[in-house]
């Protein structure tokens, strides 16, 4: 599937910031937090300068069998196979070209991508990414300027994922722990912890630690202030290729 894309008459290439970290590190809350803190929240959604979007809206349709199979919490949601690569990159490349785009939303409760909801990402100065496997896909890792790795012990982990699941995704606790002991974990030792060492910045603790999301913070309204804000080279020492001036 391809995300629908405008290009729009004053094109701007964001500076991409990818966040990745195994299940329930907080990265969500993180990235919300940072938002939060740039007093982008309440800004009507055409005139955000930093926006997030979820890997999960990449994941891929399933066929029968692997609904009925996801029904039962026995789908592994945490291979790479279970992305949609190609688009994922595809609407990547569109938001890096500063064209506007519609991404759909994910419901975890159907295992599937909302049939009436979808997303429109307006031309950003920042995007951020975040995902499990954000870093695992090298043509998607590359794009990024900034990575950044949430770094929570795997009990805090288990420990928030639980009720999380079961108040919010429509989960029962046997489900859950099957699904974490049979695929999570194991995934995420495979697939996700050995793209930390792509990050230029780890974060210990996720959204409690306030000084790392306090020093990020900074950063990106430094960005944000700098005369040359809107267009960058691909990923490798943020060198500007354009000003505003
Ligand atoms: P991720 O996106 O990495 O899966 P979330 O941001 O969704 O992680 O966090 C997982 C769960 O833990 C959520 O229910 C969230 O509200 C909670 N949570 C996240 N960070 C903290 C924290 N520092 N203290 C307490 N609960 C937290
Ligand atoms: O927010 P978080 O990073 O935890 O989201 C990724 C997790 O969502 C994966 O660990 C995967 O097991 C889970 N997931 C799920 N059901 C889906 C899609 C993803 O449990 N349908
Ligand atoms: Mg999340």
């Amino acid at each position: 599937m391809n995300s629908s894309c405008l290009v729009d008459n004053e094109t701007k290439s964001p500076f991409l910031i990818g966040v990745a970290g195994g299940t329930a590190c907080g990265k969500s809350t993180v990235c919300k937090n940072i938002i939060e803190k740039l007093g982008q929240t309440n800004l009507d959604e055409t005139r955000r300068q930093v926006v997030s979007i979820s890997q999960d809206s990449f994941y891929r349709e399933l066929n029968a069998v692997e609904k009925i199979k996801a029904s039962k919490g026995q789908f592994n949601f945490d291979h790479p196979d279970a992305f949609d690569e190609v688009f994922m990159y595809q609407t990547l490349t569109d938001i890096q070209a500063g064209k506007t785009c519609s991404i759909p939303v994910y419901n975890y409760k159907t295992n599937s991508r909302s049939k009436k909801d979808t997303i429109v990402i307006y031309p950003a100065d920042v995007v951020i990414v975040e995902g499990i496997l954000a870093f695992y896909f090298p043509a998607i890792r590359d794009l990024f300027h900034m990575k950044l790795f949430v770094d929570t012990d795997s009990d805090t982990r288990l420990a928030r994922r639980v009720p999380r699941d079961i108040n919010e995704r429509g989960r029962d606790l046997e489900q859950v722990l099957n699904q974490y002991m049979n695929f999570v974990k194991p995934a995420f030792e495979e697939f996700c912890l050995p793209t930390k060492k792509f990050a230029d910045i780890i974060i210990p603790r996720g959204a409690e630690n306030i000084v790392a999301i306090d020093l990020i913070v900074q950063h990106i309204r430094d960005l944000l202030n700098s005369e040359n804000s809107t267009q960058y080279e691909l990923a490798e020492g943020l060198v500007p290729i354009h000003t505003n001036n």
